[in-house]
């Protein structure tokens, strides 16, 4: 795909790297259809790209990445407004801290409806826009917990580890029509995804959970790890712009290098010791890699 201006449509952007990914592609010339959820959390997202001076590229839609017909009716305008869609970003996610037991199934559900079954909605709403045409790119969020798990993380892991068995097998499926399939897989990095964002098992705070000391120890470490990260997303953001207009990104593109040393670890180590060396930084005296 050569640099020109392209129209994108990014999921996601009332924060974090939504929000930044569409401030940088309209900066850089790109028609961008950024999407929220809240209509009221617009706001947020029209005053850093009129600070950064692009307002002219952007277009800010209401839609929920679990309310397929949604999906569909904002696909269709934005077709219609453009003729074109040459990127989609599927960047609407969360995660609920809990231990398994501790999750009902319903809080499980909820987590893979957006995760998991909101990707698949506007993958297949954009796919007759861009399979006819023979070009486009779908770049889906994943993260460093899709192929690593920690204890508190299984619904939100599981929903990634989906994301990328479905990824992979669409970037094969996609290859003939030549419409990209790429994933992005960031570490922790300070979004409201750990704050405002953050959610839990109804019965994370629950005394009586035998896994109540455990959890909380980990929340309050991951709080910490979260709040002395230096990490910046505007990184993650940069990285997501470069895989908009690369020519030939890679398909599996792990963002910073602990994240990149998690991955050969969880790899390379019998997983016996990978899990011990999560435990070890869990304990109380280390924070935790989110
Ligand atoms: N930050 C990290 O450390 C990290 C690491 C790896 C991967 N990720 C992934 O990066 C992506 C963006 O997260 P972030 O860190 O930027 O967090 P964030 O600041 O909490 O942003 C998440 C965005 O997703 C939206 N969203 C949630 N559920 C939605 C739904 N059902 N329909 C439409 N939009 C929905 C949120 O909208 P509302 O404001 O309405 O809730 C918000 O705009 C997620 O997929 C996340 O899993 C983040």
């Amino acid at each position: 795909m050569a640099k020109r201006s392209l129209v994108v449509l990014i999921t996601g952007c009332s924060s974090g790297f939504g929000l930044l990914t569409a401030a940088r592609l309209a900066v850089a010339g790109h028609r961008v259809h950024a999407t929220v959820r809240d209509c009221k959390k617009a706001e947020f997202l029209e005053a850093e790209v009129s600070r950064r001076g692009a307002i002219k590229n952007l277009r800010i839609h209401h839609l929920d990445v679990t309310d397929a017909l949604l999906v569909k009716s904002v696909v269709t305008e934005v077709t219609a407004e453009e003729g074109v869609i040459d990127v989609l970003i599927n960047n609407a996610g969360y995660g609920i801290g809990g231990f398994f037991e501790d999750l009902t199934d319903t809080e499980i559900r909820q987590q893979f409806d957006t995760n998991f079954f909101g990707v698949l909605n506007m993958t297949r709403a954009v796919l007759p826009v861009m399979r006819p045409r023979r070009s486009g790119r779908i770049i889906n969020v994943s993260s460093v917990s899709a192929f690593s798990g920690s204890p508190t993380f299984s619904a939100y892991a599981s929903s990634k580890w989906a994301l990328e068995g479905f990824s992979e097998c669409l970037y094969m499926e996609l290859k003939p029509f030549n419409v990209d399939v790429v994933l992005v897989e960031p570490g922790s990095y300070r979004t409201k995804i750990f704050t405002d964002n953050a959610r839990y098992a109804q019965t994370f705070n629950d005394a009586q959970s035998p896994y109540y000391e455990t959890g909380q120890l980990i929340k309050k470490f991951v709080g910490q790890h979260v709040r002395a990260s230096r990490r910046d997303p505007e990184d993650v953001a940069a990285y997501v712009q470069y895989l908009v207009e690369t020519p030939r990104p890679r398909f599996r593109n792990i963002i910073g290098l602990q994240s990149k040393l998690r991955c050969w670890a969880v790899r390379h180590l019998p997983f016996e010791f990978y899990a011990w060396i999560v435990s070890k930084l869990l304990s109380p005296r280390k924070g935790p890699h989110a």
